[in-house]
C-alpha cells in the first residue's frame, strides 16, 4: 500500500477558486518522501485519480530564492494524462509547468500562456532537474528542482515573477488533464484542456521553509539521491523506475483534505 492507493481513496474536494483574490489557503501537512528523503509541504487536489503537489523551499535568508524542490504526483487514465502546477496561480503570465509519464519515464514541460488557450513553450531560463520519478499503471511521481522558477521572461516585455522571500504566502495553480501531450515523446507536444480540474490555492512560505533544504540536493551523505544534470526549459528523465506505488511518511498525520 501507497501513496498512490491513498492518491485515489481521496473524496475531498479543495474549494478552489478561480480568481487570485478568491484563492483558498490549502490544507496540507508535512510529508517526507521515503525514496529521496525530502520533507515537503504536501498538498492534495481530490481530482479524479488525485493530484498532489509538494513544494520544499530553501531556509528563511538562503540566496538561493529563485528555486524550490517539487514534487507532482499525477493520475494515469486510459487516454494517459497530464498534471500541471502554475507557479504564480492564474493560468496567464505565470511560469507553466507540466509532467506526464511516457511509458516508465516522466516527461516535463515549461510553458507560457498570455491567453486561456493553447500555452506556448517558455523562453526564459528555467532549468528542471530530476531528483527521482515513479511510474505505474494509475499513476507517476516526480521529484524535481526548480531554478530560475519564481521570476520569469517569456520575452523582453513579458516578465513576471512571485518571490517567496517577499511574500507570506505563496499563490500556486494546479490543473490536469485526462490526455496525454501528443506526440507524447515531446516535451512541446500539443497539450489537451485540462478536462480534470484546475484552480488556484495558497501555501504559507514559512510552512514550505526547509531548513535541510541543501542536504536534499546532495550537499550532505544524508541524501541518497543525487540530480542528474539538469536542462533548461524543459527536461525529459530517463530513469529505469518502473516501480509500482510510492511510500512516505507524513509522521502522525497524512495530508489533510479540505471536505
Ligand atoms: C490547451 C491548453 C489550455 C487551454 C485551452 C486552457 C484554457 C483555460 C481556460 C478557458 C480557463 C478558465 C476556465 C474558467 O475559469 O472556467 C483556464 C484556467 C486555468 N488554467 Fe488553463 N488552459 C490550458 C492549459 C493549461 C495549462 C498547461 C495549465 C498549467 C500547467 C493551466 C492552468 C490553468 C489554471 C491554474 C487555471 C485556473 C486559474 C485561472 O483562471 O487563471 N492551463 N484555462
Amino acid at each position: 500500500m501507497g501513496l498512490f492507493n491513498s492518491l485515489s481513496q481521496a473524496v475531498c474536494l479543495l474549494s478552489f477558486a478561480t480568481s487570485l483574490a478568491g484563492a483558498q489557503k490549502a490544507e496540507g501537512s508535512a510529508f517526507t518522501d521515503a525514496t529521496s528523503q525530502i520533507s515537503f509541504w504536501n498538498t492534495k487536489v481530490a481530482s479524479t485519480g488525485g493530484y498532489e503537489f509538494g513544494i520544499a523551499l530553501p531556509p528563511d535568508g538562503s540566496a538561493k530564492n529563485d528555486e524550490y524542490i517539487g514534487r507532482l504526483v499525477g493520475v494515469i487514465g486510459a487516454k494517459g494524462g497530464w498534471s500541471g502546477i502554475s507557479h504564480k496561480g492564474p493560468m496567464t503570465n505565470s511560469l507553466l509547468l507540466l509532467a506526464w509519464a511516457d511509458g516508465d519515464k516522466v516527461t516535463t514541460s515549461f510553458r507560457w500562456a498570455t491567453e486561456y488557450s493553447l500555452p506556448d513553450p517558455y523562453g526564459g531560463n528555467a532549468t528542471l532537474t530530476e531528483i527521482s520519478h515513479k511510474v505505474n499503471a494509475t499513476h507517476f511521481e516526480l521529484v524535481y528542482q526548480c531554478q530560475g522558477c519564481w521570476n520569469w521572461e517569456q520575452d523582453a516585455e513579458t516578465t513576471a515573477s512571485q518571490d517567496p522571500a517577499t511574500v507570506d504566502s505563496l499563490a500556486l495553480g494546479y490543473a490536469q488533464g485526462k490526455q496525454s501531450p501528443a506526440p507524447v515523446t515531446d516535451v512541446n507536444g500539443r497539450i489537451s484542456f485540462h478536462d480534470n480540474g484546475f484552480g488556484i490555492y495558497t501555501v504559507d512560505v514559512a510552512n514550505a521553509r526547509q531548513e535541510g533544504y541543501e542536504g536534499f540536493l546532495g550537499g550532505s551523505s544524508s541524501s541518497p539521491n543525487s540530480p542528474s544534470s539538469g536542462s533548461s526549459n524543459s527536461s525529459s528523465s530517463s530513469g529505469s523506475s518502473g516501480s509500482s506505488g510510492s511510500s512516505g511518511s507524513s509522521g502522525s498525520s497524512q495530508p489533510q483534505l479540505v471536505c
